[in-house]
């Protein structure tokens, strides 16, 4: 976790991150990213400055290749925040639009003679 600060060294609020997988395997890991500002400090560009800010930050300081974030579908802010920080937004389909799928369940395979 690191504190946000304006200029003047005034704390703002704070950001954090933690390891999660994106893929197979072990190096298949992505940093997610989380900030909180202080009520008073929001919507001065302050939240779009530090996470632009912590995304340079990990990439120089971390092997990481992938960042991560998310937010609730009606934080407008956030979601603003983070595209003007350089990282792209995807929405997730609310669960009552996916369609049925038939299942498939994975089992292990039996050798075959010869
Ligand atoms: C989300 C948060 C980090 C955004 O930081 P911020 O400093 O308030 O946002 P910014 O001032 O950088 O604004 C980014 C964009 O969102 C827009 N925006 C800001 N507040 C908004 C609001 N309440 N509704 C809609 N858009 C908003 C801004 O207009 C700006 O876009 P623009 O430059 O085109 O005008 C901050 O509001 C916050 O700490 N919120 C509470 C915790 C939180 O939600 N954390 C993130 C998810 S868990």
């Amino acid at each position: 976790m690191l504190a946000v600060e304006n200029e003047d060294a005034t704390v703002l609020g704070s950001v954090g991150w933690h390891a999660v997988r994106h893929g197979p395997g072990d190096i298949a890991k992505a940093l997610n990213i989380g900030i909180t500002l202080l009520p008073e400090q929001r919507g001065r560009g302050y939240g779009t400055a530090a996470q632009e800010a912590l995304a340079h930050y990990l990439f120089q300081t971390t092997l990481v290749e992938r960042l991560e974030a998310e937010t609730d579908v009606d934080n407008l802010a956030e979601q603003q925040a983070l595209e003007k920080a350089g990282l792209p937004t995807r929405r997730s389909p609310p669960a009552r639009s996916v369609p049925p799928r038939p299942m498939a369940r994975p089992h292990p395979v039996q050798p075959t003679a010869g």
